[in-house]
């Protein structure tokens, strides 16, 4: 059975994490099919990727907890820059990445989907960082993408408490963007991507890189990023296309990511 699977529906792919007997936990193996098939997205065409668990049940349960049980001081480092460096890969994607969570997104769940753009949830959602209950902290990224994204408060509270919050707290303190029936998740995040997917790709990729490159600058610093980015955008063919039918009165009907 394939780990990790990929499949492309116009401009938009979707990965699924696929090993429901663990319920998709995160190990090594896992980890690095994942790597493979986000070095494999072709970039050309993809607009948006969408990343989901396999089934209902479950997201991602989490780092492999027996794999790490064994894990000397020096392995568990390594075992958390595998990790990271994925995640890291899928954060810094030039495309835009919908997290789809159905069911558990616990621990290195919680993270992966951090490491992506936008989340959204099922009702049956439940996040948490639960590994100071394990003994080790959150490793995939946790203690630094879940206080930029909820504030540090609120993600201190979560991973000293280990404490699991459902699908509407979530939406509360701003962890998910959306919920939806169990049912209806793939198509809303179909939808989502599709909505993405029609804007003009250059500038959505621009988008994405000076968000996550100024977060962590100073403002003046931060704006330079902006500066250059909104700059790069013009004398594309989209950025031609899109202000002339504004100014024409009408809609731009496709954009062609050049
Ligand atoms: N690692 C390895 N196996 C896991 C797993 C994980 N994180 N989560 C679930 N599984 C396995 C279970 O061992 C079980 O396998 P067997 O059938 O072979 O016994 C199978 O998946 C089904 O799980 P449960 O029987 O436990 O299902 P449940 O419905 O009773 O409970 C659950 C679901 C509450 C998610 C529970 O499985 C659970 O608590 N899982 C662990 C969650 C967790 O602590 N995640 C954080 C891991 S640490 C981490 O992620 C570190 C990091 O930051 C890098």
């Amino acid at each position: 059975m394939e780990f990790v699977t990929y499949e492309q529906d116009g401009f938009i792919g979707v990965i699924t994490i696929n090993r429901p007997k663990a319920l998709n936990a995160l190990n090594t193996k896992v980890l690095k099919l994942l790597d493979k098939v986000l070095n494999e997205v072709d970039l050309k065409t993809t607009r948006v990727l969408i990343l989901t668990g396999s089934g209902s049940k479950s997201f991602v349960a989490g780092a492999d907890i027996s794999e790490m049980s064994i894990l000397t001081k020096s392995e568990g480092e390594l075992f958390g820059k595998v990790g990271n460096d994925v995640f890291r890969k899928l954060e810094t994607l030039p495309i835009p990445v919908i997290a789809a969570v159905n069911g558990f997104a616990l621990g290195g769940g919680c993270e992966l989907s951090l490491s992506c753009d936008i989340r959204i949830c099922s009702e049956n959602a439940l996040f948490g960082q639960p590994e100071v209950g394990l003994g080790i902290t959150p490793g995939f990224g946790g203690t630094q993408r879940l206080a930029r994204t909820v504030g540090i408060g609120k993600a201190k509270e979560m991973i000293y408490t280990a404490s699991n919050i459902k699908a509407e707290e979530a939406y509360r303190i701003g962890l998910v963007n959306k919920i939806c029936s169990s049912e209806e998740l793939i198509n809303e995040a179909k939808k989502l991507a599709l909505k993405i997917s029609r804007n003009a790709p250059i500038a959505v990729k621009a988008s994405k890189r000076a968000i996550n490159e100024g977060i962590s600058l100073n403002m003046d610093e931060a704006i330079v990023i902006e500066e250059k980015l909104f700059g790069s955008c013009f004398e594309t063919e989209d950025q031609k296309n899109g202000m002339k039918a504004f100014l024409e009165k009408t809609k731009v009907e496709k954009f062609f990511n050049r």
